[in-house]
Parts: structure tokens; C-alpha cells; sequence
């Protein structure tokens, strides 16, 4: 069974208590919570201080998905915000070895995302360290893209990597994910699946969480 972590950028901003509420009553795991800078990618959402809001809100875990530059200036920001996983970008971190010790110091689960034309290869001397990979099926920035269907074979090449070397590491999926999709994620060897519009542009949510959570 995935763990199902629905991203909150695909939310009703007007009301999130209603949206936090059915999310606490789903089967949902995870919170996936993306921050954008307008730098690292081209689109802005939020930073710590709604983290502290949906934190109060939740005792779910929140899966928070840094797609910023030089995220080491705040991962103390987003620890004392309240996240429990914090995901780097390995493409926005020259030291990223330095970055997953600063998360990991901090008591967080530190997590590892990888933009689409990123090779899985170039995790191999960090995998042993961290505790989750994000593979990235859209290029970051926006809810409600088309997920990039070569991502299948990386997930595949990535679990091999996993399993060869004993270790056990999350693998997360974030872009994309559909309810006639996730089989063939899942069969990869992915155990985290993201879903932002499949979520909240579902007519039944909690419904359509259900149905994420028995493939
Ligand atoms: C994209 C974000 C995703 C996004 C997923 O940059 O990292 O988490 O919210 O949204 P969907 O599931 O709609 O593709
Ligand atoms: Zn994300």
C-alpha cells in the first residue's frame, strides 16, 4: 500500500480549514507541502509561515518540498515551522552533502528531489544518507501538469539502487500522479505517491484518496 501524501499547493486557499479538515478525516499519510522562491523555479507559493498554520492543523506527517536556492538558510526556519521531512533539490545545492547533514542534525527526515532530466545515477554518493528521493515526473513550478512517462524507468533503475545496496529509502512521485497512472508507478518501485489536482479537483476527495490508498 503507497503512502499517499495530497499537495496542498492544489488546495482551496480560501478555505483551508475545510480542506485541512477532510484531509485529517481521509486516509491520507502525508501533507506535501511546495515551496517555490520564483527563482529555483518560476512560480512563488508559500514559505514557513503557512507551515506553522498547517502544522496546528494536522498531526499528519508534512512532507515539505523545498524548490528554493540555497535552501540551507532556512532549514532551521522550516524545522521550527513544523516539518517533518524536508526535501532539497539536488540541482540547487553545489554542498548538498552539507544540506542533508544540516536536515538530519535538525531532526528532520531528509529528503532528496531530482528534476526530470536528472540522472538517478547522480545520487548514488548520497543515497546511503538520506532518507527519502523526490523524482520529479513534471518540471517543478505548477499543479496539473502531464507526468513524463520516462520517469517509469527511473523509478525502476532507482529501486535497483535501493535493493542492491540494502537501504531504505522513500521513493516519492511528484507531478502528474492519476488513478490510471499509479499502478505502473507503484509496479516500478514507487511507495510515496504525491497528487495534487487528482485530489482536489476530484468531485468525492476523500473518495478518490480511498481509491489512491487499495492500489
Ligand atoms: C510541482 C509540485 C507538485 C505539484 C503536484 O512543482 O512539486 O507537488 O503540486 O501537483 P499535481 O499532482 O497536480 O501534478
Ligand atoms: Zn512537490
Amino acid at each position: 500500500m503507497a503512502i499517499v501524501a495530497p499537495s496542498l499547493l492544489s488546495a482551496n486557499y480560501l478555505n483551508l480549514e475545510a480542506d485541512c479538515k477532510m484531509l485529517n478525516e481521509s486516509e491520507a499519510d502525508w501533507y506535501h507541502l511546495d515551496v517555490m522562491d520564483g527563482r529555483f523555479v518560476p512560480n512563488i507559493s508559500f514559505g514557513p509561515m503557512l507551515i506553522e498554520f498547517f502544522r496546528k492543523a494536522t498531526t499528519k506527517v508534512c512532507d515539505v518540498h523545498l524548490m528554493i536556492e540555497e535552501p540551507g538558510n532556512y532549514a532551521e526556519q522550516f524545522k521550527n515551522a513544523g516539518a517533518d521531512n524536508l526535501s532539497v533539490h539536488i540541482e540547487a545545492c553545489p554542498h548538498l552533502h552539507r544540506n542533508i547533514q544540516q536536515i538530519k542534525a535538525l531532526g528532520m527526515k531528509a529528503g532528496v528531489a531530482v528534476n526530470p532530466h536528472t540522472p538517478v545515477s547522480s545520487l548514488s554518493d548520497i543515497l546511503h544518507d538520506i532518507d527519502l528521493v523526490c523524482l520529479m515526473s513534471v518540471n517543478p513550478g505548477f499543479g496539473g501538469q502531464k507526468f513524463i512517462p520516462y520517469t517509469l524507468e527511473k523509478i525502476k533503475q532507482l529501486r535497483k539502487m535501493i535493493t542492491e545496496r540494502g537501504l531504505d529509502i522513500h521513493i516519492e512521485i511528484d507531478g502528474g500522479v492519476t488513478l490510471e497512472n499509479a499502478p505502473a508507478i507503484i509496479a516500478a518501485g514507487a511507495d510515496v505517491l504525491v497528487a495534487g489536482n487528482t485530489v482536489f479537483k476530484a468531485a468525492d476527495q476523500k473518495a478518490m484518496i480511498s481509491q489512491l490508498k487499495k492500489l
